[in-house]
């Protein structure tokens, strides 16, 4: 059985831009494919604590010598890399907020970004342990700023995704929301490339 991730994090979880065309991909998805099982991370509804100082030392302890605080806070982080681990095609939701990824986002990140787990450092250089999946971010934008310097998205996401091994990433922009002579052109364009995507895959 195919597994397939949905990070939502937009702040307005379901009703977001973003959430609302990654669910249009989805049920394209499922209609096509019975065999998937939608996993969906919603990171408004289920907010991840912002990574600490007890939450590093807590990765770094040797297993055998964690309190009970830091097993707990290694099983929490565990639980959200086998998530993804297990996912064959992760769909990102990512709205633009203050130019940068949703905060929720980057605190989900930092608790997936393990040493020894989803990378590892190698006599070559870094190497990214969640290798094989296929990632489709959904960027939804109040602006217009793809291919531009002031698309602080795309590069940070490639890479940080690229650390770890999630290399084969798909971009659908819909831009201009807050335009109002762009908004509804921008996200009929949107739904034709995720339909598209969908036939595709
Ligand atoms: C708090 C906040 C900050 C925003 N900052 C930006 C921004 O820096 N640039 C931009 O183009 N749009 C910005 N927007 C507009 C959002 O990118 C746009 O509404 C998008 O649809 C949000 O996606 P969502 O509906 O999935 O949450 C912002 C919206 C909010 C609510």
């Amino acid at each position: 059985m195919k597994q397939l991730l949905h990070i939502k994090s937009s702040i307005f979880s379901a009703y977001g831009q973003s959430s609302q065309l990654a669910a249009e991909l989805l049920s394209a998805l499922q209609d096509k494919h019975s065999e998937f099982t939608l996993i969906e991370r919603d990171l408004a509804q289920q907010p991840i604590p912002h990574l600490n100082a007890e939450h590093v030392q807590a990765f770094f302890a040797a297993e055998s010598d964690r309190t009970p605080e830091q097993q707990a806070v290694v099983a929490f982080s565990d639980a959200l890399i086998a998530e993804i681990q297990q996912a064959e095609l992760i769909v990102i939701g990512l709205p633009l907020y203050n130019f940068g990824i949703p905060s929720t986002l980057k605190a989900y990140f930092d608790q997936i970004a393990r040493a020894g787990i989803t990378f590892r450092y190698t006599e070559h250089g870094p190497e990214g342990l969640l290798q094989g999946k296929k990632v489709i971010i959904i960027a939804t934008r109040g602006g217009k700023y793809a291919g531009t310097a002031l698309d602080s998205q795309t590069d940070y996401m490639r890479n940080f995704l690229g650390f770890l091994g999630l290399t084969d990433i798909t971009w659908i922009y819909a831009e201009g929301l807050n335009m109002h002579e762009h908004k509804a052109e921008s996200l009929v364009l949107a739904k034709q490339q995720l339909q598209a995507l969908a036939a595709d895959i």
